[in-house]
């Protein structure tokens, strides 16, 4: 497929879960502006200070910012046949200069209710040396590893409130645009993690 993927949806919908599976697939490389924003803020640059408090807040980081990240990002080599967007867009501005700079081939978009996302994201952990996102009921660590895993400092139910609430009024009404540029795919979020990776296929590349 040529050109970038965005996967979109609700915090702790399944972005970067899902988006492992269709990295291997496409080849296209994941960009998460969350995870970049997570590295600028440990490798104390300028950029990851200015994002710091709105991340702690749970509230979305200047579109200067983020837009500053993504352009640097594709220029890279391995964004020249596109890229699996995660967590980007997340706002109409950055949506349309995203449009002067890369084409969007598919935006996937998965639906999962408020109520679920709560427990999903107080739940989740991460390996720090693999990347790799558990949790604690859904998708449990093997016994070896679980005293690694780190939880996310923006993983707390008051945050998450705050994230859902950006996600409402800035995020929600970009699913709106796409679908008008006929480019929106939806996906029921709320299956086990194999079956939410299987409607993706079968909607997106005809496979399962
Ligand atoms: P970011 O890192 O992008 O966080 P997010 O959008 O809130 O998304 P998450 O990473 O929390 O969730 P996810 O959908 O990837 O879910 P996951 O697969 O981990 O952003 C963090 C902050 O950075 C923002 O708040 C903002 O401040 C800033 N930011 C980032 N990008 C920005 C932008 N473009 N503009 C402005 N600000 C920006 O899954 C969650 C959990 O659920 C896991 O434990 C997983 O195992 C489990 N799970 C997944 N799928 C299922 C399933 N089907 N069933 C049961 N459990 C499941």
């Amino acid at each position: 497929m040529k050109g970038s993927i965005v996967l979109f949806g609700p915090p702790g919908a399944g972005k970067g879960t899902q988006a492992t599976r269709i990295v291997e697939y496409t080849s296209k490389p994941q960009v998460s502006t969350g995870d970049m924003l997570r590295a600028a803020l440990s490798n104390g640059t300028e950029l990851g200070l200015e994002a710091k408090s709105f991340m702690e807040a749970g509230e979305l980081v200047p579109d200067g910012v983020i837009l500053r990240l993504i352009s640097e990002r594709l220029k890279m080599d391995d964004a020249r046949n596109g890229v699996l967007f995660d967590g980007f867009p997340r706002t109409i501005a950055q949506a349309e200069e995203l449009a002067k700079i890369a084409e969007v081939s598919a935006v996937i978009s998965i639906q999962v209710p408020d109520d679920s996302i709560v427990q999903r994201i107080v739940g989740r952990r991460m390996d720090p040396e693999t990347g790799e996102i558990f949790h604690v009921d859904f998708k449990p660590a093997p016994e070896s590893i679980v005293n690694r895993l780190v939880q996310r400092k923006d993983d707390n139910e008051s945050t998450v409130r705050n994230r859902l609430k950006a996600y409402h009024e800035q995020t929600s009404p970009l699913a709106t645009w796409y679908d008008n540029q006929g480019l929106l795919i939806r996906v029921n979020g709320e299956q086990t993690i194999k079956q939410v990776g299987d409607e993706i296929f079968s909607q997106m590349f005809s496979v399962r």
